[in-house]
């Protein structure tokens, strides 16, 4: 019976209303039937952003009890609180695992708030465990799945959970989904939250209809979630829709991460491992235009669609970490070069116009975004420190403790003849132009020049266990920002 669900019922799911032309997606009148987002609020992002970009006739949804699965997690709780401080009367039920990652903590603001605490409920459980998971469903009108094992590095040194909890996980919920729209009648909405390392890496930025080349288990996990979201929405005429966002930073984020890593080790004076030439590019999203994005895409987009969250600045993780430094007040010497991540993906960038086209871009810069993180994480010790000791020690000395010593301090500029930088396809360093969606800008430092375009798994650096490439030193030249200690 299901196989004969078209797109159609999928478009009469939850609870659609039309708003009445371009620039009045803030201003569309709530129904009777769906209190729970009666009041769009002045930092709603389609009110800060509707006139930008607004679609000439905007389906939007309402909902009044969402489930988020990983809702504990750092982009995961940024929503949580976003939609929970709002105070319109949605309720949620957070479904979350607490793995390493997960951390009640993240949602203190919300518990410690009556009105929210009071709309507000936690269940500790598996999505992949249905006896959890179908009974939650039946409650909620919509779904936004935040739960993975989320971190590359993890993915290569043990890929079991990201494959239990990306394929495994994903398929009860979207079987939950099946159930609820037989059970139903009509599709509750359901949200895939993925990545744009689905894309594998990329010459230039991609739009959603690009192929999928994942090239690390984490992100081939996440590319078997899309699918299969894919395949339910065409299949069963699920509402179900998939975000693919940008490097995402800011506060609450698991200090394994590149930016709250290399801050927290600043603070201790502890290395800071850069992996391979530190070239590698990055398109970085602030958390709570994360969220703001998903929340976006959860009223407004299409069924079936998906979209690409561009961030609002791309850059070489030497800028990242040179821009960091500079605010901590932290010297360059703190930097290892170490040997490559295998398979490191060499840039991410999205075409974020289709999103734009739906009335939302990102709002926060990445120097704002960078100095707010910063300011966060010397104000919030007692958040961080607990995450590093304990199962944290075990993890770093498999994560690094090789590969810092087969490093050496950071030594910017020819790296010609330099394994650690991969040679000549080291050197080469674009100033690519953003395409839709970001809050366009140029590299701000001295790495510049075409890229020269490096084959799988030789970008940069060896590979492999480290201890097999030299550790000496590179003839030293331009450093980011120019005071590190090439310059010195
Ligand atoms: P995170 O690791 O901080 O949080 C993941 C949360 O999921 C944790 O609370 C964890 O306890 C929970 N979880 C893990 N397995 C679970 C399971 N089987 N059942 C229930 N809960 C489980 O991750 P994040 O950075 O907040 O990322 C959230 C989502 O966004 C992920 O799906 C990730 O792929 C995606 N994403 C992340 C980024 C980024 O840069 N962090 C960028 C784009 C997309
Ligand atoms: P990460 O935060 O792990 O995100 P992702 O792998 O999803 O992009 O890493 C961001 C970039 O920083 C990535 O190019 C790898 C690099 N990196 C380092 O150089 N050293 C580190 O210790 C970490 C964790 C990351």
């Amino acid at each position: 019976m299901t196989g004969a669900m078209t797109g159609a019922m999928a478009g009469e799911a939850s609870r659609v209303r039309r708003t009445t032309g371009a620039g009045s997606l803030a201003r569309a009148t709530t129904d009777e039937a769906s209190p729970a987002w009666a009041t769009t609020d002045e930092a709603s992002p389609a009110r800060a952003t509707s006139d930008e970009a607004s679609p000439a006739r905007a389906t939007e949804r309402s909902f009044s009890h969402l489930l988020v699965c990983g809702g504990a997690g750092f982009i995961g709780s940024a929503f949580v609180r976003r939609l929970l401080a709002r105070g319109d009367g949605t309720r949620i039920t957070v479904l979350d695992k607490l793995t390493y990652a997960g951390n009640l903590a993240n949602l203190d603001p919300v518990r410690a708030d009556p009105y929210q605490a009071a709309r507000f409920r936690f269940v500790r459980g598996d999505i992949a465990d249905r006896a959890t998971v179908w009974p939650l469903l039946a409650e909620a009108d919509a779904v936004v799945n935040f739960a993975a094992e989320s971190h590359v590095d993890r993915s290569i040194l043990d890929s079991e959970a990201f494959l239990a909890t990306g394929v495994l996980g994903v398929h009860v919920l979207l079987e939950g989904c099946r159930r609820e729209l037989e059970r139903r009648g009509r599709s509750i909405r359901y949200l895939q939250v993925s990545t744009d390392e689905v894309y594998g890496s990329v010459d230039a930025p991609v739009s959603e209809d690009a192929p999928l080349r994942p090239r690390s288990p984490y992100a081939a996990a996440k590319a078997a979630g899309d699918l299969l979201v894919a395949s339910y929405a065409v299949t069963f005429g699920l509402d179900a829709l998939v975000t693919r966002g940008a490097n995402t930073y800011g506060p609450y984020q698991h200090p394994e991460k590149l930016i709250p890593l290399f801050v927290t080790n600043a603070i201790d004076g502890l290395p800071l491992p850069l992996y391979g030439d530190g070239l590698q590019r990055r398109d970085w999203l602030y958390v709570d235009d994360h969220a703001a994005a998903i929340e976006h895409v959860l009223r407004y987009g299409a069924p079936g669609a998906v979209y690409n969250v561009p961030g609002a600045g791309e850059r070489a993780n030497r800028e990242i970490v040179a821009r960091l430094l500079e605010l901590l007040g932290a010297p360059w010497d703190l930097v290892r070069q170490v040997p490559d991540r295998p398979g490191h993906d060499r840039r991410y960038a999205l075409d974020g116009r289709k999103l734009a086209a739906l009335g939302w871009r990102p709002q926060v810069h990445l120097d704002e975004g960078l100095a707010r993180t910063v300011a966060w994480y010397r104000g919030h010790e007692a958040w961080w420190r607990p995450l590093k000791s304990g199962e944290w020690e075990e993890y770093w000395r498999r994560q690094y403790a090789a590969r810092l010593a087969a490093g050496r301090p950071f030594r910017a500029g020819d790296d010609a003849e330099d394994p650690l930088n991969g040679g000549p396809a080291g050197i080469a360093e674009e100033r690519p132009a953003g395409r839709g969606g970001g809050l366009a800008e140029a590299a701000p430092n001295g790495v510049g020049g075409e890229p020269a375009e490096p084959t799988d798994g030789e970008r940069s650096g060896f590979h492999g266990p480290a201890g097999d490439g030299p550790a000496g030193d590179c003839p030293a030249g331009d450093v980011p920002a120019g005071d590190g200690p090439g310059a010195a």
